[in-house]
């Protein structure tokens, strides 16, 4: 007797058991799956949605599919029909990988209402370090707490860009079974900073907790054995080439905002194409592109577009996020590196007021702060000075 073919719920089960390695679930979960029929021949039909056209994993989704349904007795073929997802779909899918991804992160130091934005790009160079040390300072500013995370392990470059040579120390942390490593702090207008770099780790004791890490493991090791204590924002300055690092911190910290930095030059097509790819390989929410070394402005405010024009707002189209702000290219921003005070501190030029202006950016609608309560009392207090200086002007 010829078995008969399964029904469609018991398709939708089997299905079930392929699971897309890079999102970390199933097909079905994900709503990858859009259709199933059964005809009385028992051909199956599947169709299936890939993130993107082009998804390196197809073959190994269209094999599984097809070993998974066609052990079933009366299958006689399975045919998929493949499809793309609109990007509101691929954002609903995100949303679903971010979400099990985050049931299953193991313990970190930072604290769950810490609003965590890592600084990527898909080339080397173009400034991630310089935008993360100044938005950082500019969050800072304005009433924050921001931990900075230099997780260019072996190239760092932020302990110079603020001006730090400290050794970081490792203390007794009540709660801790070991000693646990604290970050530098350096106050920062009404806010304050707390820095880790490995440039900071040249202290052999705490150097030896390194040795042989992979860079990978290293920013792991970061996030666990470093006390971070109340912070409402952690800037990451991710690494160029960041594919290793992005997929850890994605593991540990499912939470992290990718703000992607570009240079103007529309050849940004292809470093578009690859940053949102590793977005998508991380399942990492990309909140936003910011174009750096936009054009210069002479003395004579003649404006010289030496890069090119247009790369920002075409990679933000791209991804489907907002264009954050365009920083020109600017002397005082390398000089602010060379003297280790970042130019949005109270720098006067179009390069500091821009890094305020995405910070505020930041701060009033992208990545607002999650401690909710303690923003609240925050503006309070800030209320109550503004009001103090009201009555106090300066001059008197
Ligand atoms: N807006 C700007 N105006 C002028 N100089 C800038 C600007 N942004 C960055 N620079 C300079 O460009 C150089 C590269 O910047 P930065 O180190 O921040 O880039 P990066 O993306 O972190 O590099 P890497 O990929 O090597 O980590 C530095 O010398 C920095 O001072
Ligand atoms: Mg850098």
């Amino acid at each position: 007797m010829i078995p008969s073919p399964p029904d469609v719920e018991t398709v939708t089960e089997l299905l079930r058991s392929v699971i897309d390695p890079e999102l970390g679930a199933d097909i079905v979960t994900l709503g990858m799956v859009p259709s199933v029929t059964v005809s009385d021949d028992g051909v199956v039909s599947v169709g299936v949605k890939l993130t993107i056209g082009g998804c390196p994993l197809r073959a190994q989704i269209k094999k599984d599919v097809e070993t998974r349904v066609a052990v079933h007795p009366g299958v006689t073929k399975v045919k998929i029909d493949w499809g793309e997802m609109t990007s509101e779909e691929r954002s609903n899918v995100m949303l679903k990988a971010r979400w099990n991804a985050r049931e299953n992160a193991p313990n970190t130091e930072v604290p769950t209402t810490t609003r965590i934005l890592a600084i990527a790009s898909g080339k080397g160079g173009v400034g991630k370090s310089s935008v993360t040390v100044n938005l950082a300072a500019a969050i800072a500013a304005a009433g924050f707490t921001v931990g900075v995370l230099d997780a260019d392990i072996w190239g760092f470059s932020v302990p110079r860009l603020l001006g730090i040579d400290d050794r970081l120390e490792a203390e007794a942390v009540e709660g801790h079974d070991k000693p646990m490593i604290i970050p530098r702090t350096l106050p920062m207008g009404r806010g304050m900073l707390k820095v880790v770099s490995t440039g900071f780790l040249v202290d052999e004791d705490t150097a030896l907790m390194w040795r042989g890490l992979m860079l990978n493991k290293a920013v792991e090791q970061f996030l666990r054995d470093v006390h971070w204590g109340e912070l409402d924002y952690l800037l990451i300055d991710m690494p160029p080439g960041t594919g290793d690092v992005q997929m850890g911190l994605a593991r540990m910290l499912p939470r992290t905002d990718l703000l992607i930095i570009t240079t103007p030059a529309i050849a940004a097509q292809k470093v578009a194409a690859r940053a949102a790819d590793m977005a998508r390989r991380s399942f990492l929410r990309v909140c936003g592109v910011i174009e750096n070394m936009s054009s210069f402005t002479c003395d004579h405010g003649v404006e010289y577009p030496l890069f090119g024009t247009g790369g920002g707002q075409a990679l933000a189209n791209e991804i489907g996020v907002e264009l954050l702000g365009r920083v020109p290219l600017e002397p005082a921003v390398a000089a602010g590196g060379d003297t280790g005070r970042p130019v949005a501190i109270d720098g006067t030029g179009l390069a500091a007021t821009e890094f305020r202006a995405i910070a505020r950016k930041l701060i009033d609608e992208v990545a607002p702060p999650l401690n909710m309560a303690g923003c609240s009392a925050r503006m309070l207090t800030m209320a109550a000075a503004a009001l103090d200086a009201a009555d106090h002007p300066k001059s008197a």
